[in-house]
């Protein structure tokens, strides 16, 4: 059943290119190119489309130029509390916390982020430390959503069926104990769009059935791209939703707006932010580095450089085919910005400023992911790029904040009319 459900998502190479009326070359073309991204099918392995990615690229081909009336803005009918586990650096605790929800508890082990957190709400309790350390039970019904982006690790099966206890070990364990701790109506996870291959589909499964098994029905996963929720970033992330088997209300993603933002939004006063990002730090390429991105100009990559420059930047890269896009890459003020990672300066994942030959600053980094001016990171230039990196884009959190809300009003409406 959940299976048929996860199933229904895709929609395969040949559907697509009959939806689209595209060859499967203009496809491959395309996959390279990132405008449409193939993946793997974690049950049988095969190359698979997003069904809500094909949707989207049909709506831009018949130009509906629909005005931009969606709003998943909703007020909570009461004050409702989340437990948030592998917090970081609050991406996702900010973004609840903008949507109306209130943190009761946040757990970290970086001591880095630890400090971020309490540094901007000095009011939060964070608890600091690895998570198999700490139980929930004293939140046993009191909070009703338990968020997580457990880091995803795969699992050693014994049997056909993954139970909680054949998790032990893992940081997913963890996870699902403290919902099961702590019983809440509603429980998200999120991860990277990799959880959907990871392990030939095995480890998602592997997860949804030991939700299963505490008690929890997994809503088809979908992988929602930030650019569709007022993120100036190509970024995506996987969420898992689980809703207590008690409870027979459905769950909505929440929906995609029309309106992309791009790096001019992010950076430049407008709609996002009322005024031009603010100094800060930032990394620097090393010089031979910046004397090739030099070469490169806004919206360009690898490609644009001459020939024997392509060949001695790429290295062994040069002859393994593909499209690689995100090496030596340019962004322009025009686009939204690829996927940020942890560490600004890495190999093989230049993103460079439009403008000048550098990497984005912090604060750059931080508009990215649409974090709010005011909010301050601990640590060092490389801790804080790294707490930025593996956040989840605020304004993507915000608008799953909604979608949460407006589960919890029809549940707590449902209860007060039956009693
Ligand atoms: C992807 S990040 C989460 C980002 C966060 N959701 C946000 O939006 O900013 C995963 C976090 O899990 C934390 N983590 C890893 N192992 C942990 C453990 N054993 N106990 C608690 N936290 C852990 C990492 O330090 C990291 O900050």
């Amino acid at each position: 059943m959940l299976y048929n459900l996860v199933m229904n998502e895709y929609l395969t190479i040949s559907e697509t290119a009959k939806l689209l009326k595209k060859s499967t070359k203009t496809l491959r073309r395309w996959d390279e190119e990132g405008k449409l991204t193939a993946i793997r099918e974690p049950i049988s392995n095969y190359r698979v489309y997003l069904k809500s990615d094909v949707e989207n690229l049909f709506a831009e081909f018949l130009q509906i130029d629909v005005p931009e009336t969606i709003s998943n803005f909703v007020k909570p009918n009461h004050e409702y509390k989340v437990l948030e586990l592998f917090a970081g650096a609050g991406g996702l605790a900010v973004g609840m916390e903008k949507a109306g929800l209130k943190c009761v508890a946040l757990n970290e082990l970086d001591k880095f982020a630890c400090a971020t957190l309490r540094k901007n709400r000095p009011h939060w309790n964070v608890l600091e430390g690895d998570i198999k350390k700490f139980n929930f039970n004293e939140y046993a019904n009191q909070v009703d959503v338990v968020t997580g982006g457990f880091p995803c690790q795969a699992f050693s099966y014994a049997g056909k069926r993954l139970g909680l206890e054949d998790a032990r070990g893992t940081l997913f364990y963890e996870f699902a104990r403290a919902v099961k701790e702590v019983n809440p109506p509603i429980c998200i996870g999120e991860n990277v769009r990799g959880l959907l291959s990871h392990d030939g589909g095995k480890t998602l499964q592997g997860m949804i059935s030991v939700l299963d098994e505490i008690g929890y029905n997994v809503v088809p996963v979908q992988v929602l791209k930030a650019i569709h929720y007022k993120v100036p970033q190509k970024r995506e992330r996987l969420i898992l939703v689980g809703i207590r088997k008690d409870i027979d209300i459905p769950y909505e993603y929440p929906k995609p707006h029309h309106k992309i933002f791009n790096l001019s939004d992010a950076l430049k006063k407008g709609e996002l932010y009322d005024c031009k990002v603010p100094q800060s730090g930032g990394a620097k390429y090393p010089e031979t580095k910046k004397a090739v991105l030099d070469l490169v100009p806004p919206k360009g990559y690898w490609r644009d450089l001459p020939i024997d420059i392509q060949k001695e930047f790429m290295g062994a890269s040069f002859y393994l085919g593909g499209g690689k896009t995100g090496m030596a890459r340019r962004i322009g003020w025009d686009e939204p910005c690829l996927t940020l990672t942890c560490s600004p300066a890495q190999k093989q994942t230049e993103r460079c400023h439009p403008d000048e030959t550098r990497p984005f600053t912090v604060r750059e980094y931080a508009r990215i992911q649409t974090f709010p001016d005011d909010w301050e990171f601990a640590g060092s230039l490389a801790q804080q790029y790294k707490q930025i990196g593996n956040a989840v884009p605020v304004n993507l959190a915000k608008e799953l904040g909604y979608s949460i809300i407006q589960f919890l009003n029809h549940y707590y409406k449902t209860k007060e009319d039956v009693n």
